[in-house]
């Protein structure tokens, strides 16, 4: 679990010359994990949020976690991305842009189109353009592995993209799009890093959109049914947050003139179906609740828009950003298991 020479020489020197960030979407599961690591490490953070499906106790959290002294170096602007003034006033003075601030899930874009290109598509152009305007040294935003489709080559490699599958792809795509133009039309650089089913303390479990290991964590720790969709031989390239993180932060730094304007999957390289996550999480979860009685999982239909199988080639990233995962599968699930145990 030892952190790489790169990310660990980028941490030293934020220590040493400490910077101006924006985190859009902080108070969400990713964003307020970004916005830890950078307070932890003595940086200036704005952070962007509308609390549409962030929490406040995301943000009390993080000052839990850190010194009064990091947490005086965090201001919230509350606020929404599809306005653009909200955008421009969020980016005044920043160096470094990590943009988080979506709506995530497959399931609610089908349900609601428009309100998911709104914050993805429309959202994203306001802050490209904000980001432009107050001459941001680096845009990194979250893209996705959704961006796949319908590719069935394995592993995935970024340059090998299929048709989206739902409207939720068609945004994370259109985003790799918009950057791409903004890179040619005004010479912004960025990077988008195309999350592969991130997961860890504070994800949410709540809600009919919730991610698959905070909804079965929740459910087996409260003794409810555990719906598998599908056979369960779906597979997922299971990122644990502290990966995610370290890719935005070598992201938002490099140099290298060859690591720019680029997307990057973020993932560790493992595929795991469903019935084996379930296997390891009820272990885990069982572990350190002894008295707790775990049921068979109750399979039904697959899920429209859900693509089968997914795994990451990280070659792109360990290359060029010196990208070395931490935390596999089962470590990431140790730290997951005593979060949820301790606040389900
Ligand atoms: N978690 C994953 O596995 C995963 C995978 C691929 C991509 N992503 C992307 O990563 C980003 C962060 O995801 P997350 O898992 O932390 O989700 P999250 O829902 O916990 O966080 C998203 C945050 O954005 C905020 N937000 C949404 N719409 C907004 C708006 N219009 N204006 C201002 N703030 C707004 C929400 O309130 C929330 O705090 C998203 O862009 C998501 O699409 C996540």
């Amino acid at each position: 679990m030892a952190l790489s020479t790169t990310y660990e020489s980028v941490l030293s020197a934020l220590r040493e010359t400490p910077r101006r960030w924006l985190v859009t979407g902080v108070a969400g599961f990713i964003g307020s994990h970004l916005l830890e690591t950078l307070l932890r490490n003595g940086q200036q953070v704005v952070g962007l949020d509308n609390f549409a499906t962030g929490h406040r106790h995301n943000l009390q959290s993080v000052q839990a976690a850190v010194s009064p002294e990091q947490w005086a170096r965090f201001r919230l602007v509350e606020g929404d991305i599809r306005d653009p003034a909200t955008c421009q006033t969020a980016c005044e003075g920043v160096d470094y842009v990590l943009h988080q601030a979506a709506l995530g899930s497959v399931p609610r874009s089908i349900n609601d189109p428009l309100t998911t290109n709104a914050a993805n598509i429309t959202g994203f152009l306001n802050m490209l353009v904000a980001a432009r305007d107050a001459k941001a040294r680096r845009f990194v935003y979250a893209a996705s592995s959704s961006t796949y489709g319908d590719h069935p080559g394995l592993p995935k490699v970024e340059h090998l993209i299929g048709r989206p599958l739902s409207p939720y792809a068609v945004t994370k795509y259109v985003n790799e799009l918009y950057a791409d133009v903004f890179a040619r039309c005004y010479g912004m650089e960025s990077i988008g890093l195309r999350y592969f089913n991130v997961f860890g303390p504070r994800q949410d479990p709540e809600g009919a959109y919730a991610a698959v290991i905070p909804k079965w964590a929740a459910a087996i720790l409260r003794g409810e049914t555990v719906y598998i969709n599908g056979d369960g031989e779906t597979s997922r390239d299971f990122c644990f947050i502290a990966n995610a993180v370290q890719a935005n932060l070598l992201a938002a730094t490099t140099t290298a003139p060859e690591a720019v304007n680029q997307v990057y999957n973020v993932a560790v390289g493992d595929q795991t179906t469903l019935n084996q996550l379930y296997a390891l999480l009820a272990e885990r979860l069982q572990a350190r609740r002894p008295s707790l009685s775990v049921a068979q999982p109750v399979k039904r239909d697959f899920r429209s828009g859900d693509v089968r199988h997914s795994l990451a080639d990280i070659g792109k990233a360990r290359e060029r950003l010196g990208y070395e995962p931490t935390h596999r599968i089962g470590q990431g699930l140790d730290v997951a298991a005593d979060w949820y145990t301790r606040n389900v």
